[in-house]
């Protein structure tokens, strides 16, 4: 099968480590050309150099600087085919344990930088004649998971927004969203590390109890996320819209 992902211009945010590299890696390794969004500029670049890739620092979690990275992106390529919609994870926790300041943070970080950027995208994606948008969610967008209150609330509204706009993008564009389960990047780290200082256990604990969830036995490799989502951003899926596509080894037991 081919992609027909040649010379097409992909923005990708949250992109110097973990699922979002992994994405920009195995797009450009596609053919497509590929400007990678984060904070930390030197790690940023280090991950552009190694995938031949345009470095675009910024901080995604407020709507402006989102929306603005986005412009600086597209400018920077000269074109916008692809938006990969993903940065860090929103403040971790039980609902007892988030203050309004999380919760501000965690809406502004999640759900309206998602908004910013998509909005800032679309008027060089409808230039496209193969535009699409993924965004990067999580289980939690088909079963609430335990302390990950603000992931429980906003993911699915980010689902939401995916079946909105599929309706009014169609047909020039297509969106789509690629959930991961548990996937082995050092963000999954840091929240294993989390869980197992908040339940004072050792983080082997935890991660054995994760895979023993899991039907195929083990964490996911970030490259296996970044070649379903490079999959659902391609010309190859022309067809799909408006779908949430697990990557999570078997995780999720509910009906889609
Ligand atoms: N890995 C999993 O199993 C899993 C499961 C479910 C959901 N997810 C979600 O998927 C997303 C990516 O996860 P990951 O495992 O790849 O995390 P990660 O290893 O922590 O990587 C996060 C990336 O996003 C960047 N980033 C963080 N905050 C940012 C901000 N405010 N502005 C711009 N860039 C930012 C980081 O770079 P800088 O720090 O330099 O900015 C880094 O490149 C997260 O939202 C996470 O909650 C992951």
């Amino acid at each position: 099968m081919e992609l027909e992902l040649t010379n097409l211009a992909a923005v990708v945010g949250g992109a110097s480590r973990g699922l979002g590299a992994a994405s920009a890696e195995c797009l450009a390794g596609e053919g497509a050309r590929v400007a990678v969004i984060s904070r930390d500029a030197d790690r940023l670049r280090a991950t552009a150099d190694r995938i031949g890739g345009v470095a675009v620092p910024a901080d995604l979690s407020t709507p402006a600087e989102a929306a603005a990275a986005v412009e600086r992106a597209a400018a920077e390529l000269g074109a916008l085919d692809v938006l990969v919609v993903n940065s860090g994870a929103p403040p971790r926790g039980s609902f007892a344990a988030l203050g309004d300041g999380e919760w501000a943070s965690a809406i502004d970080g999640t759900l309206l930088s998602a908004i910013s950027m998509i909005r800032a995208a679309l008027p060089h994606l409808r230039r496209s004649s193969c535009a699409s948008i993924v965004i990067v969610l999580a289980a939690s967008v088909r079963v609430p998971l335990p302390n990950l209150a603000a992931s429980n609330v906003l993911r699915p509204g980010l689902n939401g927004l995916i079946k909105t706009l599929a309706s009014e993008l169609a047909p020039s564009i297509r969106i789509n969203g690629a959930s991961p389960g548990r996937v082995h990047t050092e963000g999954a780290d840091e929240l294993d590390a989390l869980f197992a200082t908040a339940e004072g256990v050792g983080v082997d604990r935890i991660r054995a109890r994760f895979e023993a969830s899991i039907p195929l036995g083990r964490y996911g490799r970030p490259a296996e996320f970044g070649r379903l989502l490079t999959f659902l951003a391609s010309p190859a899926a022309s067809y799909l819209t408006g779908q949430v596509v697990s990557a999570d080894g078997g995780m999720v037991r509910s009906l889609p």
